[in-house]
């Protein structure tokens, strides 16, 4: 893997790193130089990708819908490290489960309830427990993995979609907040992104395309799913100086999907 920017010196947090985009962000960063802080909630997977990168990959432990663990997060990135560059708040969780994709009517309290703490509730930790640190640096870089559901609402999913489009909202909120201390904070939102989770959604054993894919796939103009390196490169882009006029903006990787109605009149 070549590296498109430079990240030399520079001290990364990225949550759920342990697989899937967040796996592809924290190994983009490493590659460009950075000494990078895999954090997850799924200890054995985290250390791993902490070790099979090297020397300056460290992995710490971190349930984000915990604000005590968050801020553990990152007292012990800045002991180990001294210093924090670039926060990614990139863990989420959705509903998958068939009860739990229905309308608002049937929609699970406790699915809404976790999706809430989670995605919402644990970027709003970790965004604080950075801000806080970069306040004091005067300097630092926010970017938040939202999604295309916080964009355009989906059915069938409201504490997903609610949560997603919250993250957008607090990410321009706090870039207004935190640009008067050299803090830039924006967001990134995913579309259908191939991991090894929704590989097994998209494929089937022969690796045909499921009719899941299908139905999804027809409304993306690309008419293929992203790979969690597109979004990674997004997040690298957002994390370099070559944005460093961007701030307070929500980048779409979704080959198109949100950009318009995919369908012949
Ligand atoms: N893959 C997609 O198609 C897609 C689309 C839109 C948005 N996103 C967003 O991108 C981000 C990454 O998605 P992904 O597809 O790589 O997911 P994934 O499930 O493959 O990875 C998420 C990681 O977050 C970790 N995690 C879950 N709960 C946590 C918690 N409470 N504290 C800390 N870590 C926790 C998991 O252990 C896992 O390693 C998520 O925020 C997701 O909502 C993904």
């Amino acid at each position: 893997m070549t590296a498109k920017y430079n990240f030399d010196k520079q001290v990364a947090v990225v949550t759920g790193a342990a697989g899937g985009i967040g796996k592809a962000i924290a190994e983009k960063l490493y590659v460009a130089g950075a000494s990078v802080v895999i954090s997850d909630i799924n200890e054995e997977k985290g250390k791993q990708v902490a070790e099979e990168l090297g020397k300056r990959a460290v992995f710490i432990p971190c349930d984000i819908s915990d604000p005590a663990q968050v801020e553990g997060l990152i007292s012990s990135t800045i002991r180990h490290f001294g210093i924090l560059h670039i926060m990614v708040n990139n863990a989420g969780v959705n509903g998958i489960l068939p009860e739990e994709r229905v309308t608002i009517d049937r929609y699970p309290n406790n699915t809404w309830h976790r999706l809430i703490n989670v995605d919402l509730s644990g970027t709003f930790y970790c965004c604080k427990a950075a801000a806080k640190t970069m306040i004091s640096q005067r300097h630092g870089n926010i970017i938040n993995i939202a999604s295309v559901a916080g964009v355009v609402a989906l059915r069938l999913q409201i504490g997903f979609v609610a949560a997603k489009a919250a993250i957008i909202k607090m990410s321009e909120a706090m870039a207004c907040e935190l640009a008067p201390f050299g803090i830039r904070v924006n967001s990134v939102s995913p579309g259908s992104t191939i991991t090894d989770v929704t590989r097994q959604l998209f494929y089937d054993d022969e690796n045909d395309k499921s009719d899941l894919a299908s139905r999804i796939l027809s409304f993306i103009p690309l008419s293929r799913p992203g790979e969690a390196e597109e979004i990674a490169d997004t997040v690298l882009f957002l994390a370099s100086d070559s944005s460093s006029y961007i701030n307070g903006h929500n980048i779409v990787v979704d080959g198109g999907w949100v950009s318009g109605f995919n369908r012949d009149f």
